[in-house]
C-alpha cells in the first residue's frame, strides 16, 4: 500500500525525569520533530505524571513540537495553563468532558492544534459532533494510565474508519496513535491510516535512538 508519511511521537514518561532535559535533547537527536508530553492527574486515570510547569520549563530548552496528552477530568479548568506552557497540540479525552466543543474551541482560539483522544473501548461515533474541527484524533491502543502496556488489535479498525472517512467526507485531522508501538505494531498502524505514532518504551530502551528511528521509517 502507498502510503503518506508517518513521524514519530517520542513520548517523556518513559524517559528518566531525573535527566529530562538530556532525554529531551535526545529526541532532538534521534531526528524526531515531536514530544509527546503525557499529563495524568489521578481521577481520569489512576497514576499522576506532571503539570504545566514541567512543560514550561522544558520548553525553553528545546524546539520540537509539544504534543500536550492531557489525561485529565474535566480539561477545560486548565486548558489556558497548558497553551501558557506552550504546548504547540494539546489533546482532551472525549470521556473526560461534557464541553468537548467548548474545549477545542478554547485550543483553538489561541492558535493552538487541537486533538482529542478516544479510549480502546470508545467508538469513533462519539467524535461525530467535531470531526470537521479538530487537527489530531488521537485513538489510544491501550487503556491510558501507563506506559509499557501491550498493543490491543481490535483498535485498528478504529484507525481505519477515520483513514476512510477523512478521504470520503474531506476532513483534513491527523491520525495519532498512543499505546504499545513498536517496530512491529508501527507497521499495522501504518497500514491502517496512521500518521503520527506515539512511542514510549520502545524508543527509550534503545542506545541508539537515531539510528533505531530511521531504521524503523525505513522499514515501513
Ligand atoms: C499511556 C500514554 C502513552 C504512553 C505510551 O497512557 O498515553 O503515551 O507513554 O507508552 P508506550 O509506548 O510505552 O506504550
Ligand atoms: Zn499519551
Amino acid at each position: 500500500m502507498n502510503r503518506s508519511e508517518i513521524s514519530i511521537s517520542p513520548s517523556l514518561l518513559a524517559s528518566d525525569f531525573s535527566k529530562a532535559g538530556e532525554e529531551i535533547a535526545s529526541i532532538s537527536e534521534s531526528g524526531c520533530n515531536h514530544v509527546h508530553l503525557d499529563v495524568m492527574d489521578g481521577i481520569f486515570v489512576p497514576n499522576i505524571t506532571f503539570g504545566p510547569k514541567f512543560i514550561k520549563d522544558l520548553k525553553k530548552e528545546s524546539d520540537l513540537i509539544f504534543d500536550t496528552h492531557l489525561m485529565i477530568d474535566r480539561p477545560e479548568r486548565m486548558i489556558a495553563d497548558f497553551i501558557d506552557a506552550g504546548s504547540d497540540i494539546i489533546t482532551v479525552h472525549a470521556e473526560a468532558t461534557d464541553h468537548l466543543e467548548r474545549c477545542l474551541s478554547m485550543i483553538r482560539e489561541a492558535g493552538v492544534n487541537a486533538g482529542v483522544a478516544i479510549n480502546p473501548g470508545t467508538p469513533v461515533s462519539m467524535l461525530e459532533a467535531v470531526l470537521d474541527e479538530i487537527d489530531y484524533v488521537l485513538v489510544m491502543t491501550v487503556n491510558p494510565g501507563w506506559g509499557g502496556q501491550k498493543f490491543i488489535p481490535s483498535t485498528l479498525k478504529k484507525i481505519r474508519e477515520l483513514d476512510m472517512r477523512r478521504a470520503e467526507e474531506g476532513y483534513s485531522y491527523q491520525i495519532e496513535v498512543d499505546g504499545g508501538i513498536n517496530s512491529e505494531t508501527i507497521k499495522l498502524i501504518y497500514d491502517a491510516g496512521a500518521t503520527l505514532a506515539v512511542m514510549g518504551t520502545a524508543f527509550f530502551r534503545e542506545e541508539n535512538r537515531r539510528e533505531y528511528i530511521s531504521n524503523l521509517l525505513e522499514s515501513l
